[in-house]
């Protein structure tokens, strides 16, 4: 027996595609109505043939929208995508999530999807052979790198006759995992706090500069944990591809290591949480030339000035509320200067990754991560995903500063 209220007042945007379990929806909609959340629905144009408007409407008590614009109204695909607490993808083609993960935006669910700055969950459900197929597994990767959270498909009888994996999780699976995730209680809400991610550019001349291999994936995870528990995270980035729709998140691009100590130092004053996981150049050219510099010499040396420490300038003016979490990249006695680092830099706690641990680095999309704390604890985790090493960290960080 479902409890009414139990999701009063939750606004739940449901996307259906071209799938046969799409069927399934209307069950779906009707345990969320009767929880007491408001439920809208926008369709592909292909789902048309696998499940009923006019049962969607009725059940949900609104339009089912599938056009961006019909006669003279436009469907505001913004506001759908702005007005939700969560956006569900249930099912989700093959084809959708070809078409999510690439930013194509042909059709009315695919402009709210890209439009969203809510959560968004995938159900994805296709024939066995599709859900094996490379291209399908590279695409569910790419959107979980956005932050989309993927319900995987299960094992069972398909459309086609065959048993295998490929069908969608059942309607009462996803409303319980939704309901579960709706009423968390969100930990770090009225906090602030900054991330920095991904490399910084030195300039050496107008065409060339001096960069690293970091891909600001670690950093963006950070950010997407602790926005989904209710943190204003302001993000500065470094030159990534990574991005975000997260309302909880803004994000200040820079490209040189001043650039960045400077937007950090900036926002750092109202900063509960301070997250320095960006890969900062330690050295800058001295002198940028103004011209493109001609090969002349077999040898050519440039000056390095030393960066501004920005995790150093943290520590040195943080005050007893906020809170200070640095990295360590490192190659050789991993644990003396992680324990170096933690003190020289006053920091509390340091996240140190080995360069000698499989799966861990630049550009993977796992980590294997060890937490030094100020108070002289030790925290060793196995190899996981960089989305799952951001909950550890978050989760750590919650416990020492709530
Ligand atoms: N860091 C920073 N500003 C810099 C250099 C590093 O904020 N100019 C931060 C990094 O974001 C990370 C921590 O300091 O959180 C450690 O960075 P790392 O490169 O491992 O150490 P360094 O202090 O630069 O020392 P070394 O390169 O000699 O190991």
């Amino acid at each position: 027996m479902l409890h009414l209220c139990l999701m009063q007042g939750k606004k739940i945007l449901l996307g259906i595609s071209g799938s046969i379990a799409a069927y399934k929806i209307p069950f779906l909609v009707r345990l969320f109505i009767k929880a007491g959340a408001e439920v809208k629905v926008v369709m592909t144009p292909a789902a048309k043939d696998f499940v009923s408007q006019l049962v969607l409407s009725t059940l949900s008590k609104h339009s089912v929208l599938i056009e961006l614009s019909s006669n003279d109204e436009w469907a505001n695909h913004v506001a759908l995508g702005r007005w939700a607490d969560i956006m569900i993808i249930a099912p989700a083609s093959c084809n959708t999530i070809a078409k999510m993960a690439n930013g194509i935006c042909d059709n009315l669910l695919l402009s709210v999807y890209l439009s969203a700055t809510c959560p968004v969950w995938i159900a994805p459900a296709m024939d066995e052979d599709m859900w094996k197929h490379p291209s399908l597994k590279n695409n569910l990767a790419t959107l979980t790198a956005y932050g989309n959270t993927i319900l995987e498909a299960e094992y069972g009888e398909l459309a086609s006759g065959l048993i295998g994996t490929g069908r969608m999780v059942e309607p009462e699976q996803i409303f319980s995992s939704v309901s579960n995730f709706l009423k968390k209680k969100l930990r770090l809400e009225n906090k602030k706090a900054i991330v920095t991610a991904g490399p910084t550019y030195e300039n050496i001349d107008p065409v060339r500069f001096i960069g690293n291999h970091s891909s600001g994936k670690m950093g963006l995870a950070i950010a997407e944990a602790l926005a989904n528990e209710g943190c204003s995270v302001q993000l500065i980035l470094g030159p990534s591809n990574v991005h975000t729709s997260n309302k909880n998140i803004q994000v200040t691009r820079v490209i040189s290591a001043q650039a960045m100590f400077e937007a950090t130092t900036t926002h750092f004053e109202h900063a509960d949480i301070a997250v320095m996981s960006a890969a900062v150049a330690d050295y800058t050219p001295t002198e940028i030339a103004n011209e493109k510099i001609k090969k002349k010499e077999d040898v050519f040396t440039i000056a390095l000035t030393k960066t501004k420490d920005i995790l150093r300038h943290l520590g040195s003016i943080k005050k007893e509320h906020q809170f200070l979490v640095g990295f360590a990249l490192e190659n050789k006695e991993e644990r003396k200067y992680a324990l170096q680092k933690l003190k020289d830099k006053n920091a509390d706690f340091i996240v140190l990754n080995s360069l000698n641990d499989i799966g861990a680095g630049f550009g993977l999309d796992t980590n294997k991560i060890t937490i030094f704390e100020k108070n002289g604890q030790e925290h060793a985790f196995p190899v996981k995903t960089k989305n799952e090493v951001a909950l550890d960290i978050v989760e750590k960080i919650i416990e020492r500063t709530t």
